[in-house]
């Protein structure tokens, strides 16, 4: 059974919903361990509710590599296969790329390669876009930019505000997250140059 490693920032959701799935036996995968570099982070109270392993390595004021190394270690500790970066705000260096590559898995709430960054449904929003959506990808250097494994496209109403349609979008987050966490998992995909593309 492959371990993930959850890392999240906050609320938690789209760790909650993996996490459901889980436990209902729709994803064949174990969560070893759930990972937040903010204390107070909504989801870390979720995870102990749950009866999941829960950390918090705080990223406050400490070097970029040297929070990556602690990181890294406690993912190594509890031999983590696959690392599902669940709403954590930060960016990951090459050397933590390195240690997980081709492993970890990004949720990203635009349809990309439009809007990555930061507040990419106010970005959407603004643009004017009629049509946006999230992105599940495998993380690479870049901010956004790796292999995609499963999207999810949603309507841009008249009268939305960046949170309404940020709750839209969410609800496809937490349905291709724990799809493209079991494709992984499950070995049921192969990937070509940059196309992610389902085994025969
Ligand atoms: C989600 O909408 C996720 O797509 C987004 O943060 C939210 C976290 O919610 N991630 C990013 O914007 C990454 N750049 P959650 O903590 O409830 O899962």
């Amino acid at each position: 059974m492959k371990k993930l490693g959850i890392l999240i920032s906050g609320r938690g959701s789209n760790f909650e919903a993996i996490a459901r799935n889980v436990q209902a036996g729709k994803i064949p995968a174990e969560i070893a361990v759930v990972i937040s570099n903010k204390e107070e982070a909504a989801g870390l109270a979720i995870a102990r509710q749950m009866g999941l392993k829960a950390l918090a390595i705080p990223s406050k004021g400490k070097e970029r590599e040297a929070f990556e190394r602690e990181l890294v270690a406690a993912l190594h500790e509890h031999q983590v296969d696959l690392v599902c970066l669940a709403g954590f705000m930060r960016v990951l260096t090459p050397y933590f790329i390195r240690e997980f590559r081709g492993r970890i898995l990004n949720i990203h709430p635009a349809l990309l390669p439009s809007f990555p960054g930061v507040e990419a449904q106010k970005q959407a929003l603004d643009y004017g876009v009629k049509w946006t959506g999230c992105t599940v990808h495998f993380v690479d250097e870049g901010v956004d930019t790796g292999p995609i494994v499963c999207q999810a496209a949603v309507p841009v109403l008249d009268e939305d505000t960046p949170e309404t349609l940020a709750a839209r979008i969410l609800k496809e987050e937490h349905r291709i997250y724990s799809e493209a966490v079991g494709l992984v998992v499950e070995d049921r995909i192969r990937i070509e140059g940059r196309r992610v593309l389902r085994k025969e």
